[in-house]
């Protein structure tokens, strides 16, 4: 089995057990994503890859905003669904919609000339070395010459859980070696999440060019 079923059950129970907009990491608005594609020189005919995408509401943004390649990948397809049914149809319909595990992925290794990688909260929950390995390589496979790559995760200030699950703090740096060479740090930043409880989460929110 390709899956992690263990973590795909996981999400399905989180996804379906709770309105989206109560989740911890539910965003009204995703600024912090929203200012560093801002940076990113890109037309809206470009690819641009959610991984891990849930219900997130970065995905509204970009076809709200004309954005004619998105692709929003997901390990729970109880998430995809949920964000399908908040887009409505005429909305859906111009995502392209790949249920897939980052660590063990299928589909989405098929995927070529991505210039833009998107990741909000996934890498975090990665704790094995295989398990990042995978993720890496897969992004160094899927992303353009010149691609930019946006990953936010817990900073090291921030919490060492999520969801029932631990999570692998992360800094600027850390993001940047585990990239490696190819990959240029252009922007950083730490961003406070306030989860609909009113409890904070610390993020770092990092983005890179691929050289
Ligand atoms: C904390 S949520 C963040 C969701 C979204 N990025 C956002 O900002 O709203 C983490 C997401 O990662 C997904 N996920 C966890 N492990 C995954 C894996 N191995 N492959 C793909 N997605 C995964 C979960 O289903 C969940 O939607």
């Amino acid at each position: 089995m390709a899956m992690d079923s263990l973590m795909k059950e996981h999400w399905n129970k989180i996804y379906s057990s709770r309105d989206i907009n109560k989740l911890g990491w539910y965003e009204e608005v995703p600024e912090p994503s929203v200012r560093l594609l801002s940076k990113c020189h890109i037309n809206k005919e470009e690819f641009v890859l959610d991984v891990g995408a849930g219900a997130s509401t970065f995905i509204d943004y970009l076809i709200n905003q004309g954005f004619s390649n998105v692709i929003a990948t997901d390990i729970s397809e109880i998430a995809l669904d949920k964000l399908k049914e908040r887009l409505g149809t005429e909305k859906a319909s111009k995502v392209r919609w790949i249920v897939d595990d980052i660590t063990q992925p299928i589909y989405i290794q098929g995927l070529r000339d991505i210039s833009v990688w998107h990741d909000r909260a996934v890498l975090h929950f990665l704790l094995k070395e295989n398990q990042q390995q995978e993720y890496l390589s897969t992004l160094k496979k899927v992303i353009k010459k010149g691609g930019y790559v946006i990953i936010a995760a817990f900073s090291l200030e921030g919490a060492k859980k999520c969801s029932g699950l631990d999570v692998k703090n992360y800094d600027q740096n850390m993001l940047a070696k585990f990239l490696g060479g190819e990959f240029s740090l252009l922007e950083y930043f730490n961003y406070t999440h306030y989860m609909p409880s009113g409890e904070p989460r610390p993020y770092i929110y990092t983005l890179f060019q691929k050289n």
